[in-house]
């Protein structure tokens, strides 16, 4: 079946079953490895995307479910990685091996988004589920802190600077053979 999406701005068509999982509509047909895969039953959040703006797994979210939603991959998060949760992410360090990253900035940008000021709780709250085996978690919301301070201009980023040119260090685990 024919499917349109809404993928970071952009209007696509793709050839897919209906029970297609929007995870592998994104990587295989659409090539946004971005977006990971980690446990394939909504139990790890690292394909975590957002779907009019809020946190969904799409590894559980079939393609045909998301067709009439605007869709937002980590790769529309900024056209060049200054997203103040990339930002943010890089002057705090937080990943480690970076495979579920992808899971945690997308969580952490819409949580931002509707807790422009979030407490420790809010965000214990809102990345409880997204699972990092390398446990960063105290770095995650450290970078949650610093990017909400971005945000506000409250702290200049020490990467700042260097944005425009520099290539974001968020890794997208895309080792070979293992996207
Ligand atoms: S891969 Fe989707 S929740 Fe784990
Ligand atoms: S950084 Fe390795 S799983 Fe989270």
């Amino acid at each position: 079946m024919q499917f349109k999406l809404m993928v970071n701005g952009r209007s696509m068509t793709v050839d897919a079953p209906a029970d297609m999982p929007l995870l592998w509509v994104l990587r295989d047909l659409l090539k946004l490895p971005g977006t990971k895969y980690g446990c394939g039953i909504g139990q790890c959040a690292a394909c975590t995307v957002h779907i009019n703006g809020a946190p969904q797994r799409s590894c559980v979210l079939t393609v045909e479910a998301a067709a009439k939603s605007r869709i937002t991959t980590i790769e529309g998060l900024s056209s060049d990685g200054t997203h103040p949760v990339q930002i943010a992410w890089q002057d705090i360090d937080v990943p480690q091996c970076g495979y579920c990253q992808t899971g945690q900035i997308m969580a952490a940008a819409a949580l931002l988004k509707r807790t422009p000021n979030p407490t420790d709780k809010d965000i214990d709250d809102a990345m409880d589920g997204n699972l990092c085996r390398c446990g960063t978690y105290l770095r995650i919301r450290q970078a949650i802190h610093k990017a909400a301070a971005i945000n506000h201009s409250k702290v200049p980023s020490s990467t700042n600077k260097n944005t425009k040119s520099a290539k974001p260090k968020i890794s997208t685990g895309a080792k070979k053979g293992g996207e």
